[in-house]
């Protein structure tokens, strides 16, 4: 081996960089990244999970994001990775259930593990996600055994997330009991379902039929429409047959679940219980989330104010019965036009961020991640914005680790994470 590639180089070129993981740690534990661990983010990443946790090996081996190995022992994430979804990319996204539904704003799972992670959150902290999206953030939470709360103003984000985490520890038995057939019909013959569908299902059920949802839980109800839901957005842009879609998606995800299903006979988890609902991070008081209350919060708000978020699922708002107008008005970021649109963007996150400090307990940390976008033709740094505004509001500024966004067509060349902590 040429020794200028380093001392430790004996099984990849990554391995280097352990000596400067583990460089001011007393007693690591012998550690092993996965084989694709190579950005320079993911390094510091998992330089910090560890930071947290090396002293419980076997505790960390459970709940480590960017490792395959931990003192001998295969890491939970390399079994739960291996659970595989559509478009995975390694070990980094789309596994076990974050891969259902297409929505493009999603961040790495494997990320917000390890921030989880860093944070030092255990059995009995509560993360709080207030911009919660497709509920990647609870998913993780609830993965490594802690609660979790996230908010959405968008009903369809609601419901992707209520479902993903929900899939976690569902009832197989009672989501296979379900005739596909019927279940498509369902909800193909009622094809504009009224918004209340999501929120009051009961109700609606009852005077419409339960159909082949009679006697079931929301949860199993809630799936299927997501799955519906989901046909219904590649029917839209891959012009797939609905139907043939429709079924593909439910049996690899019911193949997912019962692989997990053996894994959970094998390995020993502890769930975090997590709730999604439906509200304004801008005002977090009317959703229950009392002052310092939360023990972490990793969140990602909307960002891409040039992107026209609902016109991407106007095909499921109309499903739904959701008015889009209406809707976009309370979504930050997308109201008013050119520079006025700038300046209630700014207002509306200086209200979640005062939120955000009010709801956290003191001593606790707050990870936000952002990119910079272009907008009117002008580059906005949003990440130095954010930093001002955070800091106005209390918080006090750790740092930030940038991450390359790579592909011919990514808008963005860089997503930060900007770390803050309310002392
Ligand atoms: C960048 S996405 C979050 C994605 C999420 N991190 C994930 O992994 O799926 C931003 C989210 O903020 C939501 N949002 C926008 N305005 C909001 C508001 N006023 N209150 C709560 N959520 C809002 C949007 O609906 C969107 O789901």
């Amino acid at each position: 081996m040429d020794q200028r590639l380093g001392q430790n180089n004996k099984e990849y070129i990554a391995e280097p960089m352990i000596d400067w993981i583990v460089k001011d740690i007393p007693k690591p534990p012998r550690i092993k990244l996965f084989d694709d661990v190579s950005f320079v983010y993911e390094i510091q990443l998992a330089r910090m999970e560890l930071s947290s946790w090396w002293r419980d090996p076997e505790e960390f081996a459970r709940r480590a994001a960017y490792y395959e190995e931990v003192d001998g022992r295969r890491t939970y994430h390399y079994y739960i990775s291996d659970i595989r979804g559509k478009g995975q990319i390694g070990r980094s996204n789309q596994y076990l259930t974050h891969w259902y539904y297409p929505y493009k704003a999603k961040f790495h799972p494997q990320m917000i593990k390890a921030l989880i992670n860093w944070m030092g959150l255990k059995a009995g902290d509560v993360l709080l996600d207030p911009f919660v999206g497709s509920g990647t953030a609870l998913i993780e939470a609830k993965l490594v055994g802690v609660d979790g709360v996230g908010i959405d103003i968008d009903p369809l984000c609601v419901l992707m997330s209520k479902v993903k985490a929900g899939l976690v520890d569902t009832n197989l038995d009672e989501l296979m009991s379900i005739d596909l057939r019927r279940a498509f019909d369902f909800f193909h013959e009622s094809k504009s379902a009224s918004q209340q569908r999501i929120t009051d299902f009961f109700q609606v059920i009852e005077r419409g039929g339960k159909g082949p949802f009679e006697g079931l839980g929301e949860d199993v109800y809630e799936f299927y429409l997501l799955s519906y839901l989901y046909a219904l957005s590649d029917w839209t842009y891959i012009h797939v047959d609905m139907w043939k879609q429709f079924c593909e998606n439910v049996n690899r995800m019911m193949r997912n679940l019962k692989a997990f299903g053996d894994l959970k006979k094998k390995l020993i988890f502890g769930f975090g219980r997590v709730k999604t609902l439906h509200g304004d991070a801008r005002h977090l008081g009317d959703c229950g989330i009392a002052a310092n209350s939360m023990d972490g919060i990793v969140t990602s708000p909307p960002y891409s104010i040039a992107v026209d978020y609902i016109a991407q699922d106007l095909h499921a708002f109309k499903y739904l019965g959701i008015d889009p107008s209406e809707l976009q008005e309370k979504l930050v970021g997308l109201k008013g036009k050119g520079d006025v649109r700038i300046q209630i963007y700014y207002k509306d996150m200086i209200l979640a961020f005062e939120k955000m400090f009010y709801s956290l307990k003191p001593g606790r940390y707050c990870c936000v991640i952002i990119g910079d976008v272009t907008y009117n033709g002008e580059k906005l740094r949003l990440s130095d914005t954010y930093v001002g505004i955070a800091k106005k509001v209390g918080f006090e500024y750790l740092g930030i680790i940038r991450r390359p966004i790579l592909g011919g067509f990514a808008r963005l060349r860089y997503e930060y994470i900007l770390i803050f902590k309310k002392s």
